[in-house]
């Protein structure tokens, strides 16, 4: 087992990283401190491995349906309906057992109830590995994604990469395109080897990903202890995700995965960069790697240019309702640009699906 601290203003935090760790969590954690425990899952994640969670016929706990349609009102509401009904107090501590989507839910209702109680994470996916990290809760509303949220950092998070082996091909692409975007702002070197490596979680080792979580997470601890609340550079972390959200919004919730759309707004973003500093990225070998990946890389056809570029200034990075973007000056030296609509535009027709240049 591998372990780091993460450091933020609010605190400190161990993240665990090995294989068959998550039923020793009782070890891993201040166990004796709390006064009892709640645990929140999915459909998919309660049939494979609740019954691994030691101590779970114990424990309360609420089961959403899978997927991102989750990440509701409703469905908080119903999660903090179960919290009260289960008697937690102050002292209680939610366990997220899942992915991004439990992870988020679960964390913000920690975050609200009784105005903030503990949570640790045991994530589930490949795409946890940075979700889990940082403490970013949140729901989705209609206009945007997680624009209803609160920063409530994790009290541990404990990674068991033997639950990446069940996750389907899609959510495994869907966390590696998060794995790449660690490495595409801070870590030439890293890039360069996953870029050797291979494309699906069978050609890895199990300590071969426990060394891309451990390196995914390193980079978003050190950007977090720096700026918690995103006043400056967390935003980095952002990268691909301006276009990324419109996306997915645009498309519906659910409809792609979370890293699929990221991925299109990375290749998007170094396209951006390419033009705006004047320079090269290797483009074309990230394009071409990505769709070796199973990774898209072009923006779908159904959608249309001046929607997403509305629902890209909606996003709240956005300030003024001008275009933000995290462009890479080269890898792993991101900055935050302003870039005008037109241009913005323009790059965004080039880079619809059957537009030739993919
Ligand atoms: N808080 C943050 O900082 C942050 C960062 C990145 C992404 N996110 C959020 O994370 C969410 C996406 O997370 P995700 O990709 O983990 O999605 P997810 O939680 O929906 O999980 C993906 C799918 O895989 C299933 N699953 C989970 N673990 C499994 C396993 N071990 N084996 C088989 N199936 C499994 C789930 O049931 C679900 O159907 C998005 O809502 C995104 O906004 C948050």
């Amino acid at each position: 087992m591998d372990s780091l601290t993460i450091n933020t203003n609010s605190g400190s935090y161990s993240v665990y990283i090995g294989t068959g760790i998550r039923n020793k969590w009782r070890e891993l954690i201040d166990y004796a401190s709390y006064s009892s425990f709640f645990i929140v899952t999915d459909e998919a994640v309660e049939a494979r491995y609740l019954s691994s969670i030691q101590g779970h016929e114990d424990i309360p706990t609420f089961v959403v349906p899978s997927g991102e349609g989750s990440k509701s009102f409703a469905m908080y509401h119903q999660v903090m309906t179960a919290l009260l009904k289960a008697d937690l107090d102050r002292k209680s501590c939610i366990i997220a057992l899942g992915g991004g989507v439990v992870g988020d839910l679960a964390g913000f209702a920690a975050a609200t109830y009784m105005r903030g109680i503990d949570f640790i994470q045991i994530p589930t996916t490949l795409l946890a590995h940075d979700s889990s990290v940082g403490g970013k809760t949140g729901i989705n509303h209609e206009v945007g994604k997680n624009l209803i949220g609160a920063f409530h950092q994790p009290s541990a998070v404990i990674f068991d990469t033997e639950c990446l082996r069940t996750l389907p091909d899609q959510e495994w692409r869907s966390g590696f395109s998060e794995v790449i975007k660690h490495a595409l702002i801070h870590d030439e070197h890293f890039l360069q080897w996953l870029m050797k490596r291979g494309k699906r979680v069978q050609d890895y080792t199990d300590e071969e990903l426990q060394f891309i979580i451990k390196k995914g997470i390193s980079v978003k601890g050190a950007i977090v202890k720096e700026d918690e609340h995103e006043k400056g550079i967390r935003a980095y972390l952002n990268f691909g995700h301006t276009l990324g959200h419109a996306i997915e919004s645009e498309l519906g919730y659910g409809t792609m995965t979370h890293g699929e759309a990221v991925a299109i707004g990375m290749i998007y973003a170094l396209k951006l960069s390419e033009e705006y500093f004047q320079t090269t990225l290797r483009m074309d070998e990230i394009t071409k790697w990505f769709q070796e990946i199973g990774l898209p890389t072009a923006v779908p056809k159904e959608l249309s240019t001046n929607k997403l570029v509305e629902r890209m200034k909606k996003d709240k990075k956005a300030e003024n309702k001008t275009l933000q973007f995290v462009l890479l000056k080269k890898i792993g030296q991101p900055v935050k640009v302003k870039i005008d609509d037109e241009d913005a535009l323009e790059l965004l027709r080039s880079s619809i699906e059957g537009s030739g240049a993919h």
